[in-house]
């Protein structure tokens, strides 16, 4: 089959004809691939930025696929454990180290599949996975955002952040975002939201502060020196829960304003299997359709992979393959 493999560190991934993989136990299954989603975590591989690399490897954690008896969507969250609160040391994700989704075939374990809900079409069922379970977890099971909330998502344009934007929607949460990027404030109003502030602009937080009267939930990714602002606009009783750190390490921020305001600061990664069916009940219920960038066909990694490095998407950037 064809496969992207990833051979070197800091150059694209080669478009080379590799093994078919191999149907090892009843318990996995043969797919096709239909579409496959990026997600940041293929770009920091690829930069030589992320624990433990092993090469060659195919990367490509989200995809919807085609079996004998269906069309499916595969949770990325692999060995996730017994314990709720926490995944088990041997929780991996699908591309890298096992071979990824930018290939055209795959072996999953069969009760990691979940089936297409019926009001979307597989390129945007592809756009599901990684980034729908982080958002859900942090934004519903770890922040435990509700009706009425303020809730603040920073990088409005990222795959996770939009997902963030409508779980919280859905739920009936007044939501505002940030971006490095004045016309994803422009699209995230159109998705309904009730404010958004340019993280270029000189004192970004104060003019969020006086549009929304504070937040009660920041679901955050960014962290860097944009965390400590995000500090100075919670409510009391607050949590901030982040995800990742695009922008790196974060320091000097108050401890003082955490501990006097009671704010909560939450680490979140991915989701258990639980959480992961626990969305697609809520996707097909509020009838949430994911919010594409472009679809590149698969033969265009390369760009796809340039237009995630430069931050220019606004949602998910997905290939058919
Ligand atoms: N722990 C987990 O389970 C988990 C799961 C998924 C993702 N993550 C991490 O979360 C982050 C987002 O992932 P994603 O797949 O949603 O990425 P993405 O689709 O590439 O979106 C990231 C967004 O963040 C903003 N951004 C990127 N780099 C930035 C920087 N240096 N400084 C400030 N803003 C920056 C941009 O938004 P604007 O242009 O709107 O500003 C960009 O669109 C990544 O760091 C990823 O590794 C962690």
């Amino acid at each position: 089959m064809k496969a992207w493999n990833l051979l070197k560190l800091s150059e694209n991934p080669v478009l080379s004809e590799v093994n078919d993989p191999q149907l090892w136990d009843n318990n996995h299954i043969m797919a096709d691939i239909s579409h496959s989603a990026l997600n940041h975590r293929d770009v920091w591989i690829i930069k030589g930025k992320y624990p433990s690399i092993k090469l060659p490897c195919v990367l490509g954690s989200d995809a919807s696929v085609l079996t004998g008896s269906g069309k499916y969507i595969i949770n990325p969250g692999l060995e996730w454990g017994d314990e709720e609160s926490f995944q088990s040391d041997s929780f991996h994700i699908l591309g890298m180290p096992g071979q990824g989704t930018f290939a055209e075939k795959i072996v999953v374990p069969e009760n990691s599949l979940f089936e297409v809900p019926d009001h979307l079409t597989m390129a945007e069922a592809a756009a599901i996975p990684l980034a729908g379970v982080t958002a859900y977890r942090a934004l519903i099971k770890r922040a435990g955002a509700k009706q009425g909330d303020k809730v603040l998502i920073t990088g409005a344009g990222g795959g996770v952040s939009l997902w963030a934007v409508q779980f919280a929607l859905a739920l009936g949460c007044e939501v505002y975002v940030t971006s490095g990027k004045e016309a994803k404030i422009e699209k995230a109003l159109a998705l309904g939201v009730a404010g958004g502030v340019c993280t270029i602009e000189n004192d970004w937080h104060k003019s969020l502060l006086q549009k929304s009267g504070g937040f009660d939930i920041i679901i955050d990714s960014i962290m860097g020196n944009t965390f400590p602002q995000l500090i100075k606009i919670c409510n009391a009783g607050a949590k901030i829960c982040f995800y990742g750190a695009s922008a790196g390490n974060t320091q000097d921020f108050s401890p003082h304003i955490i501990f006097w305001r009671q704010i909560s600061l939450l680490g979140s990664t991915m989701g258990s299997p639980e959480d992961f069916s626990e969305m697609m009940a809520f996707i097909k219920q509020n009838k949430i359709k994911p919010v594409i960038d472009r679809v590149y066909s698969f033969s265009q990694l390369p760009d796809a992979l340039e237009r995630m490095q430069t931050s220019a998407q606004f949602g998910k950037i997905i290939l058919e393959h």
